[in-house]
């Protein structure tokens, strides 16, 4: 389901190829296993997956950019040709992490079918009910501009803006109490 809902984001097409259905799903496979520590929900529609949200606290949302070398070698070594951009791409959202407290969100993604029906803004309700519980400001990079308009309507700024393998993306901040 994350890969199709990924699968064409501008960040998968730079780092794998246009339609590399095959590489989107091996890369949130390692990542479901090995990375996305912190909690998860999933929307469900008719019995099946539509939607997915994880969140996790700083500092332990993002590896050390030094560690992103010994990850590339190890668990993410099966995307092969991709991994230089993936190192490319994880070591500069890792040095943009911000150090003050945070919990930070991704991957949120919603099945092709069944976007723009109010799921994503439902798995959004639940991560903010959590900021707001835990009196916690809120953190999340995108790479597509209509997103950046979704996350505003949750409270959340542009904080930072930049090219990374070739295309733009944006930080996105949500001061703690909205
Ligand atoms: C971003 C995403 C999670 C939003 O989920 P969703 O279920 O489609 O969002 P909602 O239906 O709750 O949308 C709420 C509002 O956000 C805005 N919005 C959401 N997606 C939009 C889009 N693609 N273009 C323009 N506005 C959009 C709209 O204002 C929408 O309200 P409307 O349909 O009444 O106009 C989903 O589109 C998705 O999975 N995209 C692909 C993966 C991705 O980019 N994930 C986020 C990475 S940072």
């Amino acid at each position: 389901m994350l890969a199709n809902a990924f699968v064409t984001n501008p960040l998968h097409l730079s780092a794998f190829g246009a339609g590399r259905m095959d590489q989107s799903r091996l890369f949130f496979r390692i990542g479901l296993r090995h990375m996305f520590i912190g909690q998860a929900y999933i929307a469900l529609v008719d019995g099946a997956v539509g939607g997915y949200v994880h969140f996790n606290a700083a500092p332990d949302c993002l590896p050390l950019p030094e560690e992103i070398p010994l990850a590339a070698a190890t668990v993410l070594k099966p995307l092969g040709e991709a991994i230089p951009n993936i190192i490319r791409w994880f070591s500069r959202w890792c040095h943009l992490d911000p150090a003050e407290p945070h919990v930070h969100l991704g991957p949120i993604g919603v099945d092709p079918r069944r976007q723009r029906q109010g799921i994503g803004s439902a798995l959004m309700a639940r991560y903010i009910e959590h900021l707001d519980q835990e009196k916690a400001a809120g953190y999340l990079e995108t790479d597509l501009p209509e997103n950046v308009e979704f996350y505003k309507k949750f409270g959340f700024v542009v904080k930072h803006e930049e090219e990374i393998i070739g295309t733009p993306t944006w930080t996105m901040w949500r001061p703690s109490g909205g």
